[in-house]
């Protein structure tokens, strides 16, 4: 099996030896069709080379399976549109999907451009603060329920799994009707874990940094690769994907990009897990890492080869200047969602700064009923602080950041 196995785009590993799909006994009974043994590199997806009827037969496309109350669908729409009438003051409240809660978590380990800084030990001002004490979660729960939001989201600072507190905390939410939503590396949850996950009604998003073990773990940390996904395959075992519950994320660069549309995209199609694949965001990086990122032209490439790996297994969807993941809208998230961080601040969304008040000095109510926030949503406009799809050069914003500029 000849495969580009190159940490750099283009690279190619001409010498490898025998490699097998994962034998019967190996732990992956989900995920065995997906992933590929090989001598020298370790574990890999690959999509499987006799595919699964179902989805090549669908005559019309279908849109892509979306992550349970996460991912912008038509509700979302009309939250927006209800937001739009309340900020000029023809709807009586704000709605919102839900909110990201941000935890002074530490983290296991130290993905490259991590966009919480945790990589580079430098964290944003946001982050420095307490956890959230019940009554004050209790509150912000209280709030979301009565302005119809059906989650909320761990997003970071670090890993949930690495806090003593993470099911306490996820058994609140929970408490309150909402689903709990979380992103995480995986590799501190143990089988019983997963079962708690599943019971608590979680919607689960394991992030990797690669395809490829070898790749993966040395970018992120030894044995990080098999960790992550093992808790994928326990958690395919109790059955999250049918719930649209399990998702797999993935941030594209030039190194990886290829096998993930390849290798992938079509696995995680095949095995009914949310592709939860974006572009890098350009918060944290240093200047090396700023080199593996996608140029605007090279997004606009890439999205249009996922939009055709797509069609060819049964999906449709259209990217939009402002995409920055597949088979989503352009990024509007701060109509419908808002995010609350350790310092007590209130912004717009876990990778912005638009600050729209701190908790020090006023009621979450009284944040989100503000002047600001309604002048915020009438003045909304994309925010350029990642790399993102733009349907031709004329929509790549003029107002860049000066460490975005190289990307034109
Ligand atoms: C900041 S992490 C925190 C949760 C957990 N530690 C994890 O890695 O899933 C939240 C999500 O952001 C993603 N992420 C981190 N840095 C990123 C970047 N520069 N661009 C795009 N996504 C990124 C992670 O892969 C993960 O899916
Ligand atoms: S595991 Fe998550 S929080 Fe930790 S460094 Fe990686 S992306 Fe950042």
């Amino acid at each position: 099996m000849s495969r580009d196995f190159g940490q750099q785009s283009g690279s190619r590993d001409s010498g490898v030896r025998s490699s097998r799909r994962v034998a019967d006994g190996s732990g992956f009974r989900q995920l065995r069709e997906m992933l590929v043994e090989s001598p020298d590199h370790g574990l890999y997806f690959s999509a499987p080379e006799n595919r699964p009827e179902a989805l090549r037969l669908i005559s019309s496309p279908l849109a892509p399976p979306g992550l349970k109350d996460y991912f912008a669908d038509g509700n979302t729409k009309a939250i927006i549109r209800n937001n739009m009438l309340w900020a000029s003051g023809r709807a009586a409240r704000p709605l919102f999907q839900f909110a990201y809660l941000m935890l002074p978590t530490p983290c296991n380990q130290r993905c490259p451009g991590c966009f919480m800084g945790q990589d580079k030990r430098k964290l944003p001002p946001h982050l420095d603060g307490d956890y959230f004490t019940p009554q004050e979660l209790d509150e912000i729960l209280y709030f979301l329920v009565e302005h119809g939001a059906r989650a909320a989201v761990y997003g970071g600072g670090g890993e949930l799994f690495a806090w003593k507190g993470a099911f306490s905390f996820l058994e609140r939410i929970s408490k309150f009707g909402l689903t709990p939503v979380l992103f995480t590396n995986a590799t501190l949850l143990k089988k019983e874990d997963t079962q708690r996950l599943a019971d608590l009604g979680a919607a689960v998003i394991i992030s990797l940094r690669d395809t490829v073990e070898d790749n993966h773990d040395e970018l992120v940390r030894r044995e990080s690769f098999r960790s992550s996904i093992t808790v994928l395959e326990q958690l395919l075992e109790l059955g999250l994907h049918h719930d649209r519950r399990l998702a797999v994320e993935i941030p594209v660069t030039r190194n990886n990009s290829e096998r993930v549309l390849n290798d992938l995209l079509p696995a995680l199609r095949y095995l009914g897990v949310v592709a939860l694949i974006e572009e890098y965001i350009q918060i944290t990086t240093s200047d090396a890492e700023r080199s593996r990122c996608h140029s605007f032209a090279e997004s606009r490439a890439f999205f249009k080869r996922a939009h055709a790996v797509d069609e060819a297994l049964g999906y449709s969807w259209t990217p939009e200047t402002g995409t920055r993941m597949i088979g989503q809208p352009k990024c509007r998230r701060s109509l419908y969602s808002f995010a609350l961080f350790p310092s007590r601040d209130v912004l717009d969304c876990p990778s912005h700064s638009i600050c729209l008040g701190n908790l020090k000095e006023q009621s979450i109510h009284e944040i989100m009923y503000s002047d600001r926030y309604q002048e915020h949503l009438r003045h909304f406009s994309l925010c350029p602080c990642s790399v993102f799809y733009t349907t031709d050069e004329e929509d790549i914003p003029t107002n860049l950041p000066g460490y975005l500029e190289e990307l034109r």
